[in-house]
């Protein structure tokens, strides 16, 4: 395998030390990384672990001296915090610091063949040709980055559980216990996407969560696990979704599905994150009423506080699939006696494939901001890893890896704060070349979403694989995706008077949505059919603001990339950033071409601008 990723850091590029083998607890790690950064600067900090403070540490000075107090993982996360703050110049923390959100975890899709689903950045790190292969040195310096970040499990194969990857919780398990020890110095501990179906391949004639024989198997199976990989974080399960086995099968409920299992992993303070996104896969196009987005409210909802205690159920932040602007799925307002992990996708599958130039923290401070932090107990993304040198394939979409974690951590930091961080962590650039790096990555969701589905309207992409415009690709399939565009009006009418799905929210946002006139712009087409004629607030009728954007997205993509070409960035990165900015903007236009002639051929409305458009 190749070395060269040892020259990339991702966002580390101060710490240059290779990892020694020997660590393995995180005081150690601790000790070691404050040796090597701190000590040369004759800042070395004085250690003192503190068992009860778990993942919290707090950071003090005494004249010259450091002082970091932690628990088991807390004190190396301190270690990390310390350098952070002096490299980006940062304000050391006062008092007790500790992460919001306990259970803070990476989902991998990786097939044990190596590759990846929805992986955008090379084949899997671990997983290649049907079994584990890795090379150690590369698993120690991503534990290293996730400990940085503030991440803290990762679990390690797809939701979408492919043979052989169903023998991971059996007859690979000495394998998972070598990978986690890697893991295990970085405060990261694993966990494991499960086949609900399993029992069935193992010889039992039935998977049925109420039958005492899967139960009992099961328990079995967690006894066996828990013996070989201690600390195993637990499961993850997609079920009932997309063909996936689940309890339905058995005319069994998710409740009763997600309990049978929490019960087998409860001895060993495992938990089972059962994930919500299920809907009717097979849905006929020529049916109006079905709607997709009310789906897994229809189904959660009337079973909030069926679930066990060390059930989370894992949701997408909006209904339908990470668009590039869904509303927040109604679940984190259904669902109080339930514990629920909010579901992130830094895989970028409808975002650009991690070759477009798009940097999450300003969306999810929107989500943050809309769902309120407390209404999710735990959080998890998707992530965007991969055997490329440079971790992401787009360098700078390890940015969105770094915010995840630290966003988990504090969900109220500022999206500047976290782009800025990361730029310092990763490049040394002048001030004023900071400030345009910073400028276009907090930019470059908005510059995305105009040259793309317009105003929350969602899935004109290429079906499939999910990059490029094709407005029509989904209209006639059986995903529940469509924008019924006709050349008078486009959108679905998802009010009271439509498929009702705003009443699943609380009355605040349902009449905000409601109304057309209150609805925030930017979902208008979510939430509403409207003629092309109709009004926005600032006097443009629908039609011209849908060439707007578009015509606007793809100049504000050409200034993108003439602005990262002569930012100055190190040559490690430089040709990839500008031959991915380059193909950005071929997507640019292709978009903004093809959603124009689109909506030009249905309505018959020219632009008012007289600029090109191609009929
Ligand atoms: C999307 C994605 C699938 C994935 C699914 C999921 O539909 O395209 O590849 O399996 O989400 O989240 O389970």
């Amino acid at each position: 395998m190749s070395e060269a990723w040892k020259k990339r850091r991702a966002w580390l590029s101060a710490l240059k030390w290779e990892l020694p083998e020997n660590l393995e607890t995180p005081a150690q790690a601790a000790a070691f990384e404050g040796e090597h950064f701190l000590a040369p600067r004759n800042e070395k900090p004085e250690l003192e672990e503190d068992a009860g403070l778990g993942e919290a540490y707090e950071i003090t000075s005494q004249g010259e001296t450091w002082r970091i107090r932690g628990g088991r993982t807390g004190l190396l996360y301190g270690v990390y915090a310390l350098i952070r703050c002096l490299l980006t110049a940062g304000k050391i923390p006062e008092g007790i610091c500790s992460p919001y959100y306990p259970l803070r975890m990476l989902n991998a899709w990786d097939n044990m063949s190596g590759d990846i689903e929805r992986g955008y950045a090379g084949r899997s790190l671990w997983f290649e040709g049907g079994e584990f292969r890795y090379e150690p040195d590369r698993i120690r310096q991503l534990g290293r980055m996730l400990a940085f970040a503030g991440i803290n499990v990762l679990c390690i194969n797809n939701v979408n559980v492919h043979a052989p990857a169903q023998g991971l919780a059996d007859e690979w398990l000495p394998d998972v216990e070598a990978f986690a020890r890697i893991l295990r110095p970085f405060g990261v501990r694993l966990m494991l996407s499960i086949d609900f179906s399993m029992p069935l391949q193992r010889g039992l004639e039935t998977a049925d969560p109420l039958d005492p024989r899967v139960q009992e198997w099961w328990r079995q199976q967690a006894d066996r696990i828990w013996e070989t990989v201690p600390d195993l974080a637990g499961f993850l399960v997609k079920a009932d979704s997309e063909h996936r086995p689940g309890p339905n099968a058995y005319g069994r409920t998710h409740a009763d599905g997600a309990n049978m299992l929490a019960r087998a992993v409860a001895p060993y303070g495992g938990v089972l994150v059962w994930r919500a996104f299920v809907y009717d896969c097979m849905q006929d196009w020529r049916d109006t009423h079905t709607d997709r987005p009310c789906a897994a409210y229809d189904l959660y909802h009337p079973m909030d506080g069926d679930f066990d205690e060390n059930v989370i159920l894992q949701v997408k932040n909006g209904p339908y699939d990470f668009q590039v602007r869904e509303p927040v799925s109604p679940l984190f307002f259904g669902m109080p006696h339930t514990r629920l992990a909010l579901e992130l996708q830094l895989a970028q599958e409808y975002t650009g494939q991690q070759v477009d130039l798009y940097a999450m923290p300003p969306m999810w401070r929107e989500i943050f901001d809309q769902i309120g932090k407390e209404k999710a107990q735990a959080i998890a993304a998707v992530t965007n890893l991969g055997r490329d040198d440079n971790w992401t394939g787009h360098p700078m979409a390890a940015l969105n890896l770094y915010a995840f974690g630290r966003y988990a951590w504090d969900p109220d930091l500022e999206p500047e704060a976290v782009i800025r961080e990361w730029v310092r962590l990763t490049y040394e650039l002048k001030p004023e070349q900071e400030n345009v790096l910073e400028r276009i990555l907090l930019k470059s969701r908005s510059v995305y979403e105009k040259y793309t589905s317009p105003l929350g309207l969602c899935w004109m992409v290429n079906p499939a694989y999910h990059y490029g415009p094709s407005p029509y690709g989904y209209e006639f399939q059986a995903w529940g995706t469509y924008n019924r565009a006709d050349r008078d009006a486009v959108g679905i009418d998802r009010t009271s008077a439509g498929t009702g799905y705003t009443g699943q929210y609380p009355p605040a946002l349902r009449d905000l949505f409601e109304n057309k006139d209150t609805c925030p712009e930017n979902l208008l087409l979510f939430f509403h059919r409207l003629p092309y004629t109709w009004r926005m607030r600032d006097g443009r009728t629908l039609i011209q603001r849908i060439y707007d954007d578009h015509f606007e997205g793809y100049d504000e993509a050409e200034k993108m990339k003439e602005e990262l070409e002569t930012l100055g960035l190190p040559a490690v990165d430089a040709a990839e950033v500008i031959e991915r900015a380059e193909r950005q903007l071929q997507n640019a236009r292709e978009w903004r071409d093809v959603i124009n002639t689109f909506f030009h051929r249905l309505s018959g409305v020219p632009d008012e601008k007289g600029r090109k458009i191609y009929l």
